[in-house]
């Protein structure tokens, strides 16, 4: 069977920072300690004025067609997944094909487009449906662009302002691929919830701490799934373990339970055990509560040992470093944890090459979505292209009362005029309204 996968990939990172220790912690009045230690966050990415998911979208995209040599007629699918999507009818893909076309002699008119909705695991659901395009035989010798891109914004004083943020991931899925193969496995964990939606508004309506329970609930049922599948998992088959990642410390209480889950039965299990005891089960305790309060116990002494620290700084800790200082970036955010893992392997000197990775996506309303993926011989060349350090690094560092006008300025319901804080170049830009109320383009050299 020809492998199919992600062939390389792109990050585009809104150009504006909001620090959350120097600047967002102290007009809240909090411990900047809070962020940084309790949810793992140092900044946010926001998008400068004329930035939004079309711009960044495009620009990811634009970046990756011309690293790869590549022009309209070698694309034969755009998807793009978003939760920050402007329009309920035409979708945010013909957007982005429009600005690519302003740069390229030939047109996408015989590329199918879509836009894919569920919350944050929409963009692993694009790369499945080009995956299953590619595998079904339909491609034509042609790649899919999967594009995510968010414009991660709550409402003002919501808990969750303190994990926005904005970006596009853009990735090209191909036969032969450079970078990862996907796996034919998938589990998945899936339930009607009510714990992060949009209904017909901008920001999000949260319940934050709930749906943090919803995230762990669903991951666990998909975990579980994938080991029906896929057969049992011990600690050691994957070499890093991607999450998706709304802010890192969510992925510190994912991973223990990941952790608790994959070492039953295993030889490490028995060490374990050994070390702290067996793992609570519900059967051995009257309620519910007295269960949960077991368990965190367990996870607490679990979390303790050096062996989990060693997994943990392994399988995980790699993989959150680009999050750290971006935040949240929806669908886009679980594909920067791959990259963010490969980027440290390259930069260590680790050897990837067909190693396995095991990718746990989730998008609130509820789903997870797990499966493995290999690193395929090329991968180190494919990271080596990325700039995103230097994009972080590049950002305008805003003040909090800027924060506060950039915030207004992507509100949809008021009506500010800011100047940009950055300088647009060689990139797509929002150039204002259209007689139809549609967003206008344009590349700015
Ligand atoms: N030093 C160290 N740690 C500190 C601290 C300090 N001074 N002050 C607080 N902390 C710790 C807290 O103990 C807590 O850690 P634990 O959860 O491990 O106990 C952490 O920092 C956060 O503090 P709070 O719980 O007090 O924070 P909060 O209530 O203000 O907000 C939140 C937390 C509810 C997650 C909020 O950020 C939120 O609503 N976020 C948006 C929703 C979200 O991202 N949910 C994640 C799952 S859903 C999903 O993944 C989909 C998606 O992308 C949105």
């Amino acid at each position: 069977m020809t492998a199919v996968g992600i062939d390389a990939m792109e990050i585009w990172t809104g150009k504006l920072k909001l620090d959350l220790a120097e600047t967002f912690a102290p007009a809240q009045g909090d411990d900047p300690g809070k962020y940084t230690k309790g949810l793992g966050l140092r900044a946010s990415s926001f998008p400068d004025v004329y930035e939004d998911i079309v711009t960044m979208g495009a620009n990811a995209a634009h970046r990756l067609m011309e690293r790869k040599g590549l022009t309209p007629d070698d694309i034969g699918r755009i998807d793009v997944a978003t939760e920050s999507a402007f329009d309920n009818s035409k979708p945010v893909s013909t957007y982005i094909a429009g600005c690519l076309e302003q740069v390229y002699d030939e047109n996408f008119h015989h590329a199918n487009k879509g836009e894919r909705k569920f919350a944050c695991i929409s963009g692993t659901q694009s790369l499945d449906d080009a995956y299953n395009w590619i595998r079904a035989g339909r491609n034509r010798g042609r790649a899919a662009l999967v594009i995510a891109t968010d414009t991660a914004l709550y409402a003002r004083d919501d808990p969750g302002e303190a994990t926005q943020g904005a970006g596009a991931v853009a990735m090209l899925v191909d036969e032969d691929p450079n970078l990862v193969e996907l796996s034919t496995e998938q589990g998945y964990g899936s339930a009607d919830e009510t714990d992060f939606l949009k209904p017909n508004q901008q920001f999000p309506s949260v319940d934050g701490k709930r749906s943090v329970n919803v995230y762990l609930a669903r991951m666990r049922e998909a975990l579980e799934d994938f080991a029906e599948v896929a057969g049992d998992i011990h600690p050691g088959d994957y070499e890093m373990i991607p999450f998706h990642t709304p802010f890192p410390g969510m992925v510190r209480k994912a991973a223990a339970l990941g952790y608790r889950h994959i070492i039953r039965g295993t030889d490490v299990g028995d060490l374990m055990a050994e070390e702290i005891g067996h793992q609570p089960m519900r059967s051995d305790f009257e309620t519910d509560d007295e269960f949960h309060a077991a368990i965190k116990e367990y996870t607490d002494a679990l979390t303790e040992t050096e062996r989990y620290q060693d997994w943990y700084s392994n399988a995980i800790e790699p993989t959150l470093e680009i999050s750290r200082e971006v935040g949240n970036w929806y669908t886009g955010s679980v594909h920067i944890a791959r990259a963010s893992g490969l980027k440290h392997a390259r930069e260590n000197g680790l050897d990837l090459d067909d190693a396995r990775l095991l990718v746990a996506s989730y998008g609130s309303g509820a789903q997870a979505e797990v499966h493995a993926e290999t690193v395929v011989p090329g991968w180190e060349e494919e990271i080596g292209a990325l700039d995103i350090d230097e994009q972080i690094r590049n950002r305008y560092d805003l003040s909090f009362a800027e924060y506060e006008q950039v915030h207004d300025v992507h509100n949809h319901e008021t009506e500010t005029d800011v100047e940009e804080f950055t300088a647009p170049e060689n990139e797509f830009a929002f150039d204002g309204w259209g007689r139809m109320g549609e967003r206008k383009y344009r590349y700015v050299e």
